[in-house]
């Protein structure tokens, strides 16, 4: 929530300024804006909407150049969308300017102190008041003869020992052109090393294409950089090593590539996005899978007696794929729990429980709570994550990447079935140390491999799913309706209706319909069946049959030739047979189309809907 970048070197930086902000824009949208230093003065151009819109005001500042620069792309938390509400803020008589990422909860009681110390505000942020205390500790300490940046430095650890909340900071001064600081504290921060340049930025994305080589700050850690220099000191420990890392986020990751959308791109991206999520992870052999940063050894997890996966919206569902997968194959119990309502919940756990957080982007703030909170009483975190280097990553005890490379499109699609896939890996992992036999690992590595062109061949539903789409867009409701293994699916469906063409949609399990949902049936209502081939058919088949005598329009997503679901569906979308456990990530992609397509049809903003930000990083 909220995008940052910063730029110090000797190019200008207002061109890296915008292409970050593009980059970033999917993590809030509505109001940005830009600070540069010339060296002589600092420029600051703000704009409510859009970075397009941005640019535009910029068109009417002509001569804006600066070779350190700042910009920010806003979800708003405190205070409407507006241009004295957009980044950057200044402080102390425009001493010091600023971005800033995050929540600061006790910023109310500070702005009174500033307000009464003199300092004047001019916006409704909690992020202003970062601005005046550090303007506030530049008075407080005296500038070093022998470290000319001691003074900045102080100055930011003085005002950041006073926020309680999140804070990730790039931040500029008016009497130092060639000074960036960067401090991070609960949202993410990546600083890019170049060749008399750094880079800043909320992630690695705006970054590609400029350095191969970056480094990811850690909670309290505070970064001074220059042209030539970077040296980071943490609250605690003083001058911290620098761990530079290789940016495996190459450019092509991040454009569009011939697509219209991001999200349409993501979905096309899926088979190769579940590849790179099985490879190196298969042991043939021994008809396993390979773990490397579990962090636990096979004995402590043979000693595992309940796993908890915890996770908010998509991420929350691929959760419940998960507790199916796990409890029928690894015969371990298992409890899905939103994050929101684990971290202040107290449920009664023995010491064997681990706790697994599934997350795409590693930053959802109810989700590191809850990790947060369960580790303090003692469990094993374990982190499914999809962004390196996150601060879910970097606060579980071990885990494991997605590796389905940047999601950008504000609903998650390969994240999703990247998630599925890595969770029927350890389902494998987990049942091969307790009670499944060889020979049904075997088998389930035979399956597992078989998803990616499974996936592919779901694919060819795209021009059909555009025709129901266009036949639907007016709709106002839909039910989403699946069993067992598609039980997720349903809601999964319904959910990314939701997000992206505001169309009210409800997931169920079919047959819960009966008790109470049925009632929405009419002529109106379309009703999407996930019914493949399995255990339920006929149960499903029926719970169709009684939507159908109410006059329902049914889509049905099946991979049985049945004369009966093309009497009573409207729409028969065909997907490949792959076996229960697996059918999660493949039902799912006609699903993510229809959405797609109704949107797009309705006209909406398919990759960044309406008051919705990609990584929701407050409570
Ligand atoms: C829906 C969607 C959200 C996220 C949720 C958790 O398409 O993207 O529901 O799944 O905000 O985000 P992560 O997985 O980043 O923790």
């Amino acid at each position: 929530m909220c995008g940052i970048v910063g730029y110090v070197g000797k190019r200008d930086s207002l061109d890296f300024l915008m292409s970050g902000l593009r980059r970033l824009e999917y993590r809030g949208y509505d109001s940005a804006g830009v600070a540069l230093h010339d060296k002589a003065q600092v420029y600051k151009c703000r704009s409510v909407g859009r970075i397009a819109d941005l640019a535009t005001a910029l068109e009417k500042q002509p001569g804006i150049a600066g070779t350190l620069g700042i910009g920010h792309t806003r979800w708003a938390t405190h205070g409407p969308a507006t241009e004295p509400n957009a980044h950057p803020h200044v402080g102390g008589d425009n001493l010091v300017t600023l971005v800033h990422n995050g929540v600061i909860e006790n910023f109310q009681i500070l702005k009174e102190e500033l307000i009464a110390k003199g300092y004047h505000f001019q916006s409704d942020t909690d992020s202003e008041v970062i601005a005046h205390l550090i303007a506030e500790g530049l008075k407080n300490s005296s500038p070093s003869e022998t470290d000319r940046y001691a003074h900045y430095l102080a100055a930011v650890q003085q005002a950041v020992a006073k926020l309680r909340g999140t804070y990730g900071l790039a931040i500029l001064f008016k009497d130092e052109p060639e000074l960036l600081i960067a401090a991070r504290f609960g949202s993410p921060l990546v600083i890019g090393v170049g060749r008399g340049e750094h880079f800043v930025a909320s992630d690695a994305s705006p970054l590609a294409g400029h350095t191969d080589r970056i480094v990811y700050l850690a909670d309290h850690q505070i970064a001074m950089l220059t042209p030539d220099s970077m040296t980071v000191t943490h609250r605690e420990q003083g001058r911290v090593r620098l761990d530079v890392q290789p940016l495996e986020v190459g450019e092509d990751q991040v454009s569009l590539e011939g697509f219209d959308h991001y999200m349409l791109k993501e979905i096309y991206e899926q088979p190769e996005a579940l590849k790179n999520a099985i490879r190196g992870r298969l042991d043939e052999e021994n008809a396993t899978a390979i773990f490397g940063g579990l962090n636990l050894t096979p004995q402590q997890l043979r000693s595992v007696n309940r796993i908890i996966l915890t996770g908010c919206g998509t991420s929350w569902h691929s959760a419940l794929v998960g507790e199916y997968l796990l409890e029928e194959f690894a015969r371990i119990p298992v409890e899905v729990e939103y994050a929101s309502e684990l971290r202040y919940r107290n449920p009664p756990l023995e010491s064997d429980t681990i706790v697994f957080g599934i997350t795409q982007s590693g930053e959802t703030a109810d989700t590191l709570a809850a990790l947060r909170e369960m580790k303090r009483k003692g469990h094993r975190t374990l982190a499914l994550c999809n962004v390196v280097g996150s601060s879910i990553a970097q606060n579980a005890d071990g885990g494991v990447y997605l590796h389905a490379g940047p999601e950008i499109g504000v609903a998650s699609t390969k994240a999703y079935t990247s998630q599925c896939i890595v969770l029927a890996l350890l389902t494998l992992y987990f049942g091969r140390l307790r009670h499944l036999s060889f020979e049904a690992g075997k088998q389930m590595i035979e399956e597992i491999k078989r998803v990616p062109a499974a996936v592919q061949e779901a694919l060819s539903c795209d021009q059909q799913i555009r025709q129901v789409a266009a036949k639907y867009q007016s709709a106002t409701n839909f039910l989403y309706l699946g069993r067992q293994y598609n039980f997720p699916t349903a809601l999964e469906g319904a959910l990314k209706l939701k997000e992206i063409s505001y169309i009210h949609a409800e997931g169920y399990p079919a047959a819960e319909m009966k008790h109470g949902p049925i009632a929405l049936v009419d002529e109106h209502t379309p009703s999407v069946f996930i019914i493949p081939r399995g255990t339920v058919y006929d149960k499903v088949m029926s719970n169709m049959e009684e939507v159908h005598a109410r006059g329902g329009p049914i889509i049905a997503i099946t991979s049985h030739d049945d004369n009966r679901i093309t009497e009573i569906a409207e729409d028969v979308i065909r997907i490949p047979e792959v076996p229960e456990f697996l059918q999660p990530i493949v039902s799912v992609v006609p699903l993510q189309l229809l959405s797609y397509h109704v949107a797009l049809a309705r006209g909406c903003d398919v990759d960044k809907p309406r008051n919705l930000a990609k990584s929701v990083t407050v409570e």
